[in-house]
């Protein structure tokens, strides 16, 4: 201990990040084995080159987007039955595995606890992960077979999450045999210096690292191997917080199996070229997404001869993959994303500090940016009215009074 206490402080010096043990003699002896984990398990390299990158300016990318091709669901005509037997045959093999992302803070809904727990107001008072497994389990009775439910949680909301399903005995799915849990990666936050932050724990203050970090955590848990041992060959990747989601759809696989392709996404049009979603494109000639924050207005206005925004196939977040493209995407470490956010934290004598802005740099990883290694993506386009009712704001646009309402028009109720 007392040489590996050395070597902790030699990183730490020569990260200056020494302040880390500051409060290490009030620590409790747990947590004091805690943090000791924690500092022996931060890539320092990584974070320091994370924080150098928020001084970089943004790189001009238009040269390097250009347009995808997509497919709309409304005008597949003899193909469509095609692609349904192709997809249907698939899913009643038990080729099919889903997967729901729940590892998001929720920052923007304001809600203590995870987001798949909010209740979005409907007379039943179903909570949004029940929305989901009611969806799941109909589908699943529809083609005759059980569809494995996978649920990535973060270190932040895990063991609630878990609470929160026991108390509803896993809505009717069997744990580790129908529905399993997993953890997405964390990194630790910096504060505007580039020091790391502390928490009020006395620990190292970390968050999730992104929904990118999804292909990782699927592999380094054995999801992946798992799926495979059930049989599937293919997964869907869908958020938690839209209750429309369509995770089982014979015509999105139809498509990527006939196609030969190894993924599939879906998207709905743009509502307004100012809408702040990110649109399917294609990067120096690979599928992608150009999140809102980089498009140009000029490329965000551009329309075609059919007068249809060029840039406009929203991505929902609903994607299918492949397993062997998602172990491939799990080997490669991917890109971060930088948020300045506001968050407290115990300054170098202990004091707790509430900030009244963005103090901190939190990394994230996006799940599209893997796209890159696809070598081809089908796109879909799907009604928004249909399957696309997100929850993200505590109210105006996309929050639970909009998602309520399209549920309700959705089911008739
Ligand atoms: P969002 O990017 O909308 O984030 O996530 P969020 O956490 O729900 O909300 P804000 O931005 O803090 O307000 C889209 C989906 O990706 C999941 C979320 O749970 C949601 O289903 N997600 C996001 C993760 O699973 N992990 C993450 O680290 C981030």
């Amino acid at each position: 201990m007392e040489n590996s206490m050395e070597e902790i402080k030699r990183t730490l010096e020569k990260y200056s990040q020494e302040h880390l043990l500051n409060n290490y003699e009030k620590l409790s002896d747990l947590n004091k084995q805690k943090l000791i984990y924690q500092i022996k398990h931060i890539d320092f390299e990584l974070i320091d080159s994370l924080y150098n990158r928020t001084k970089k300016k943004a790189e001009d990318i238009k040269n390097q987007i250009t347009p995808i091709e997509y497919i709309d669901k409304q005008k597949l005509n003899g193909e469509y039955k095609e692609f349904q037997q192709i997809g249907e045959k698939a899913i009643q093999d038990k080729k099919l595995a889903v997967v729901t992302m729940a590892g998001g803070q929720g920052t923007r809904l304001g809600y203590e606890g995870p987001k798949g727990t909010y209740d979005i107001g409907l007379d039943s008072h179903k909570s949004l992960f029940e929305l989901l497994a009611d969806s799941l389990k109909e589908q699943g009775k529809k083609y005759n077979v059980v569809i494995p439910w996978f649920i990535m949680t973060s270190e932040e909301n895990n063991a609630e999450t878990i609470e929160f399903f026991e108390k509803h005995k896993f809505f009717g799915f069997e744990e580790n045999k129908s529905i399993f849990f997993f953890k997405q990666g964390e990194l630790p936050m910096v504060d505007a210096e580039g020091k790391i932050l502390i928490g009020e724990d006395g620990l190292v203050k970390e968050a999730a690292d992104g929904h990118g970090g999804i292909y990782e955590a699927l592999v380094r848990n054995g999801m992946t191997k798992k799926m495979r041992e059930l049989g599937a060959e293919w997964l869907f990747i869908g958020g938690v917080d839209n209750c429309l989601v369509k995770m089982v759809d014979p015509i999105l696989m139809g498509i990527a199996i006939q196609k030969h392709v190894t993924a599939a996404g879906k998207s709905v049009v743009k509502a307004n070229p100012e809408e702040k979603v990110g649109v399917f494109c294609k990067r120096n000639g690979k599928p992608s997404v150009i999140e809102y924050t980089e498009i140009s207005k000029e490329m965000a206005e551009e329309k075609d001869d059919k007068c249809e925004l060029v840039y406009g196939e929203s991505h929902i977040l609903c994607n299918l993959f492949n397993i062997d493209a998602v172990e491939r995407m799990g080997k490669k470490p991917l890109p971060y994303h930088v948020a300045f956010k506001k968050e407290s934290y115990l300054d170098r004598y202990g004091n707790k500090v509430n900030p009244t802005g963005p103090n901190a740099y939190k990394f994230e990883a996006f799940l599209f940016d893997a796209f890159g290694e696809l070598d081809d993506m089908a796109i879909l386009r799907v009604k928004r009215e249909e399957e696309f009712a997100p929850v993200k704001n505590a109210t105006g646009i996309d929050s639970p009074e909009t998602a309520r309402e399209l549920y309700k028009k959705f089911y008739n109720l």
